[in-house]
């Protein structure tokens, strides 16, 4: 890791990854050819298995004390229907006729998800948390980028990151959650 990236707090590495993502959705929007747009899509499922899970069990919690609950248990609404929007997706397959018009509909459920995040939950962070603090959380985010790598290496190649995590959205996002888990045991936080 470099010295600029352990000096990344959480909410630098979420927002970046939430443009990341936005790359991603147009990714898998202009693929050409099944098996591109497959692995954008997959590379899709397990930057937002990382990205939420972080969020869920780190940064909303946190922004109960914030932000407020109805704002939290907003974003956790939508963050059950993402996952659930995302396995039906999957379970279709990139080359079902229905696909792009319901990926278009989930890409602007999830723009709109960050833009809410952006707005009522990150600037109540920063306010609130100490730079140590912030510093500190960002380990959550590293230990579900762990295992699942949310950028093909550049030596090995979209398909090794894809062999090492791949499968149901269900199950990537359980990986996650418990990822994300024990490191909150292990750091007590
Ligand atoms: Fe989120
Ligand atoms: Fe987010």
């Amino acid at each position: 890791m470099t010295a600029a990236a352990q000096k990344q707090d959480i909410i630098d590495l979420l927002l970046s990854q939430h443009n990341e993502i936005k790359s991603l959705f147009a990714k898998v929007r202009n693929a050409s050819g099944g098996e591109q747009k497959r692995q954008a899509f997959q590379q899709l499922v397990r930057l937002l298995a990382v990205h939420e899970s972080a969020e869920e069990q780190v940064v909303h919690p946190s922004a109960r004390d914030d932000a407020s609950d109805a704002v939290v248990d907003a974003r956790l609404r939508e963050e059950g229907e993402a996952k659930h929007v995302l396995s039906h997706l999957y379970d279709l397959g990139v080359d079902a006729p229905g696909f792009d018009a319901k990926f278009a509909e989930f890409e602007r459920a999830v723009l709109a998800h960050a833009t809410h995040e952006e707005q009522e939950e990150f600037p109540a962070l920063r306010r609130n948390t100490d730079a140590n603090t912030l510093r500190r959380m960002a380990g959550a985010v590293r230990a579900a980028e762990a295992i699942a790598p949310t950028r093909p290496h550049p030596a090995a190649g979209e398909s090794a990151a894809a062999n090492m995590i791949a499968g149901p959205p269900v199950a990537i996002f359980d990986r996650m959650r418990d990822a994300v888990r024990d490191w909150r045991q292990e750091h007590q936080r």
